[in-house]
């Protein structure tokens, strides 16, 4: 956030930033979408909906399961909510009692120590890093376990690396917490946003591994819809009783207007553009990589999905914030240190998104390789 505000400062001093901090899609909202949000307005579709969706939405989001993963999931089995982060907040309220402890990943998405804290319970972060893939393994998690510990957070593909779970990685973890009755929660809030994924990865959606998961989603990010608010989640249903009282509680139902108009996400013009620009994604992945490593920086793992690279800027002699702070105001490009995604070799790390266009990218890169070189000769 510090330099998301710095960028925009300079910004208004009249200079140009190449922004590779923004963790959302660059597009505009696809205009099948937005037409039919006009026209639940015009219907006047206005009022609150049910806690845990409209029916129509909570189907087409079983049907998309079912049409384009082959997951059968039951409609009752899922709760569309405000954004992925309204997911997590109603799930947490409803998983955790106070002092119960979570485990997530170190690095990982930094509002989930948030979601675990509000409602009394502990966030335990397990370093991860290339070795597995920047995914936890069940030894990690074995490391970290103890008597109090509910349950475990995983992200596939994930901020800030893209890197993809591998079947068998999730396989061993959810037995492990099956024998203990806690949670495995998975962030699939990049599903659809994945590039070729390896053979071994969970490349659809971890319910196909065991549909009885809790998994998070969203409209944000695939769909492009950032600021629509709108998620979901799918969850066994001796949770939903409770989530829908959780959610009546809490906001009472997510915005009707972005319900209607996510029905039009699942129709065959709206999936074209989300393909369609997935695959726009795919080659901003191939010149960003090929573009920091030409830079002369290490980026350990070519990651599978998401928006993002995680590269290593320790070469350069400064720790991430310092790099992306002199990046910032010597060169004008804006990236997001390590530093924002936990403590583990955090200020080894910086993240890159590639949430802008191939230009940028060309010039942003060949801005950083003017850098590199430029902090590597004062060491
Ligand atoms: C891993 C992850 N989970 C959840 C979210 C929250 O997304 P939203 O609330 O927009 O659906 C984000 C946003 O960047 C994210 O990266």
């Amino acid at each position: 956030m510090e330099v998301l505000k710095r960028a925009r400062e300079i910004e208004r001093e009249g200079r140009r930033v190449i922004h590779f901090e923004v963790g959302e899609p660059d597009f505009p909202t696809a205009s099948v979408i937005v037409e039919a949000a006009k026209r639940a307005l015009d219907d006047g579709h206005t009022g609150y909906t049910e806690a845990l969706g409209i029916p129509e939405l909570r189907n087409a989001i079983a049907d998309d399961y079912r049409l384009r993963f082959g997951i059968n999931i039951e409609s009752r089995r899922i709760a569309v909510t405000s954004g992925a982060s309204g997911a997590l907040n109603l799930l947490f309220s409803v998983l955790l009692n106070p002092g119960d402890k979570v485990l997530m990943s170190d690095p990982g998405y930094p509002c989930n120590e948030a979601f675990v804290r509000v409602v009394g319970g502990e966030p335990i972060r397990m370093p991860v890093d290339e070795s597995t893939g920047y995914q936890p393994t069940v030894e990690i998690v074995k490391e970290r376990w103890t008597a109090d510990t509910v349950g475990v957070v995983l992200a596939t593909p994930s901020n800030p690396t893209g890197s993809m779970i591998q079947k068998e990685q999730l396989k061993s973890i959810n037995e492990f917490l099956a024998e203990r009755e806690a949670f495995v929660l998975v962030d699939e809030i990049y599903q659809g946003l994945v590039y070729e994924p390896d053979l071994d990865a969970v490349a659809t959606s971890s319910l196909a591994i065991d549909p009885e998961l809790i998994v998070v989603n969203s409209f944000s990010k695939y769909f492009g819809m950032t600021g629509w608010r709108l998620g979901w989640c799918v969850v066994p249903n001796s949770l939903i009783e409770a989530l829908e009282r959780a959610a009546q509680n809490l906001y009472i139902a997510p915005s009707i207007v972005a319900q209607y108009a996510a029905l039009a996400a699942y129709s065959p013009e709206g999936l074209g553009v989300s393909e369609e620009r997935r695959t726009r994604f795919q080659r901003r992945r191939d010149l960003m990589y090929r573009g920091l490593c030409d830079a002369g920086l290490e980026v350990p793992l070519k990651p599978e999905g998401a928006i993002y690279l995680y590269a290593n800027i320790s070469s350069c002699g400064l720790d991430s914030e310092t790099f992306s702070s002199r990046l910032i105001e010597e060169y004008q490009v804006a990236v997001t240190p390590g530093t924002d995604f936990g403590s583990h070799r955090a200020h080894e790390y910086v993240r890159f998104a590639y949430t802008a266009a191939e230009d940028d990218i060309r010039r942003g890169s060949e801005l950083i390789g003017r850098a590199v070189r430029r902090f590597r000769n004062e060491i």
